[in-house]
């Protein structure tokens, strides 16, 4: 059986104090939850959220990292960074950084390499724009940015990929629990052409889209979902926690 992962990705929200104070409100609502929980937060939140974390069951994850080890990078930090402070997981790919900040499938593709080879958990996104989707391209689309984004890569048991359709998030709109299950187990397929039935068996594939505590259950419990990549609700403890625990 695979293992649920519910991960929150918080964007560009959140103080420091607003973090700790979240840590602080969450960790006993989530207790007894037996999903892998993990906090994707903004680098400044970093130090602090993994310091209230400890010895809890919340993981924290960053939302990008440069592909270099080192140097004349200004603004950038390093997959060794992240690691060096006990970051387990990060984000790679999001839609929000190949729209506004020009990422592609190659840099995404150098970026797993690089987590990969220092221990971090790479939380790769994929997915269709709304216009892709009305033009029937969606599987041509992500089967184009997987193979990019594996390129080379020999295993990716410690990947985990988010099917995130671009026209649902942040929107609302979640897509139908069939049509996410239509297209995270397309994605599978595609991992078994590439890596083989075990492998594919085991990858963990979430999704991500106006995810939110009255529509986790449907799509989590349906049979290739594991998980979900929540935006706007992992902003609330509370919410966040109830989409945690959708299974308890
Ligand atoms: P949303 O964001 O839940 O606010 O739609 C999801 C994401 O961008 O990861």
């Amino acid at each position: 059986m695979r293992r649920k992962i519910i991960a929150g990705n918080w964007k560009m929200n959140k103080l420091p104090n607003e973090a700790l104070d979240f840590i602080t409100e969450l960790e006993p609502l989530v207790k007894n939850s037996e999903n892998e929980i993990v906090l994707c937060v903004p680098y400044i939140d970093l130090f602090y959220t993994l310091l209230n974390a400890q010895g809890t069951n919340i993981k924290i994850g960053a939302q990008n990292m440069h592909w270099e080890k080192e140097g004349a990078y200004t603004g950038e930090i390093s997959s060794e960074m992240l690691k060096a402070i006990g970051v387990e997981y990060v984000i790679i790919g999001h839609s929000e950084r190949r729209k506004y900040f020009n990422e592609t499938d190659e840099d995404v593709n150098k970026k797993i390499i690089k987590a990969l080879e220092v221990g971090l958990k790479p939380i790769v996104c994929v997915g269709e724009t709304l216009e892709e989707r009305e033009n029937h391209k969606e599987k041509e689309v992500i089967k184009n940015q997987i193979e990019k984004a594996f390129k080379n890569i020999k295993d990716i048991s410690n990947v985990i990929i988010a099917y995130e359709p671009i026209w649902a998030i942040g929107t609302g709109k979640t897509a139908t629990s069939e049509d996410a299950n239509e297209i995270t187990k397309f994605i599978r397929e595609e991992i078994l052409k590439i890596y083989g039935k075990d492998v594919a068996d085991c990858a963990i594939i979430l999704y991500g889209g106006s995810v939110k505590p009255n529509n986790a259950k449907e799509l989590f419990e349906m049979s290739d979902i594991d998980g979900g990549l929540i935006g706007g609700a992992s902003l609330n403890a509370k919410d966040f926690a109830n989409i945690v625990n959708y299974n308890i």
